[in-house]
């Protein structure tokens, strides 16, 4: 590793540290480097407050003049809540910039790096980028189609199952395996059930993990409006709840929910509600990340529609048979090989007694 990937392998580790915290923004990290020694270094801890450049210089003061910066990011080029970072760093006297992952956001797309280039900075691209761009895969995605990434989480036996033949579904996987799964409830913006998973179950689809955690947003498609206000995503008032429901539900059907200032009643404009929708609307509200916890059903309808990106699989050493148990993803399903999405395994590891699967959507 050479001296510019070493200082950039710091940076991406602080930056990783923010995944799931920054939203709508990416996580981004800094260090301003002189003379081999670290006289900076920032993070952009939330949507809002300062960049992660504007941190660095702030602790280097004096010192970044004549000195090297090193950002996981490219440094924005457009006023926005905050004054650009390209401008900060040619203000500061910074001579040679390093940069990972370039930002797909059409308000910079390589005018930082145009901007720094033309003030007189060596820049040097592309330094780690790959491991960069993992850290913001999910906004790149939403920056570029305005709407969530999409992660379905699945928690089964060797032989598919999600519950027995006769409804018994806790648990399957391991603690370890479920604290796991926590984690990405902590890194999404929004967390989506159906409508059956709710009376089934009563989730309270909140995050906990040690040290606590931030609550994603808690989504339920529910056409009829099924949901009893007893329910704990209703009478749990930690985090907002969305109820996505048909355009024939009574008024005073919802007029029970008017009481829960955390409850939000989202009418469509038809019986039936389309995923499609469901995550143009998301986007609109600044959900850059959506996990979907099931049910069967509710899967089946993003993953016919092609909008699941990533794929979360804890499969535990068991096997439960039965032609009528549960399996992860129900529905209609998908009729044709030719038009099932492909996907890539880019992790496997081993949580405790079980087995994570990470994959990804290809293309
Ligand atoms: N082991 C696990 O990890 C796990 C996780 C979650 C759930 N589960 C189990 O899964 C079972 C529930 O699964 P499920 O498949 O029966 O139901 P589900 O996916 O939880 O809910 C499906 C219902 O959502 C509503 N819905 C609204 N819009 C929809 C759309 N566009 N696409 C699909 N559904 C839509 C429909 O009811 P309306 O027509 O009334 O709107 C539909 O019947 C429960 O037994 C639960 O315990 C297991």
């Amino acid at each position: 590793m050479d001296r510019d990937e070493h200082y950039m392998s710091l940076a991406i580790q602080m930056a990783r540290e923010t995944v799931g915290q920054t939203s709508p923004n990416p996580s981004v990290a800094a260090l301003v480097v002189k003379d081999n020694q670290v006289v900076g270094m920032g993070v952009h801890v939330k949507a809002g407050e300062p960049h992660a450049e504007v941190h660095a210089l702030a602790m280097a003061g004096e010192k970044a003049e004549g000195a090297d910066i090193y950002v996981t990011l490219e440094p924005c080029s457009h006023y926005g809540k905050t004054p650009p970072c390209a401008k900060a760093v040619i203000d500061a006297g910074i001579k040679r910039a390093v940069v990972a992952s370039h930002d797909p956001n059409p308000k910079v797309a390589g005018r930082g790096i145009e901007w720094m280039r033309s003030a007189g900075l060596e820049v040097v691209e592309n330094v780690l980028a790959e491991e960069a761009d993992e850290l913001n895969r999910t906004f790149f995605h939403y920056i570029q189609h305005k709407e969530p990434y999409v992660r379905l989480k699945m928690a089964m036996s060797l032989d598919g199952k999600i519950a027995t033949a006769a409804g018994e579904s806790k648990w399957i996987t391991g603690e370890a395996a479920r604290l796991d799964g926590h984690t990405y409830r902590h890194q999404s913006d929004a967390i989506l059930v159906g409508v059956n998973t709710v009376l089934a179950d009563d989730p309270s689809l909140t995050t906990r993990i040690e040290g606590g955690g931030r609550h994603p947003i808690r989504v339920v498609l529910d056409s009829q409006l099924r949901t009893p206000p007893s329910a704990k995503i209703i009478q749990n008032e930690e985090t907002p709840t969305w109820i996505f429901v048909g355009q024939k539900v009574e008024a005073d059907k919802k007029e029970a929910f008017s009481q829960y200032p955390h409850v939000s009643i989202i009418e469509q404009p038809y019986d039936r509600i389309e995923a499609s929708d469901v995550l143009t609307y998301l986007g609109e509200q600044n959900v850059t990340t959506l996990l979907i916890e099931g049910g069967g059903t509710v899967a089946d309808a993003f993953v016919r529609a092609g909008k699941v990106h990533e794929v979360i699989t804890y499969m535990a050493p068991k096997l439960i048979g039965g032609e009528g148990a549960l399996t992860p993803v129900s529905g209609k399903g998908i009729a044709h090989l030719a038009d099932v999405d492909a996907y890539q395994v880019v992790s496997t590891d081993k949580v405790g007694e079980d087995v994570k699967i990470v994959s990804i959507k290809k293309g």
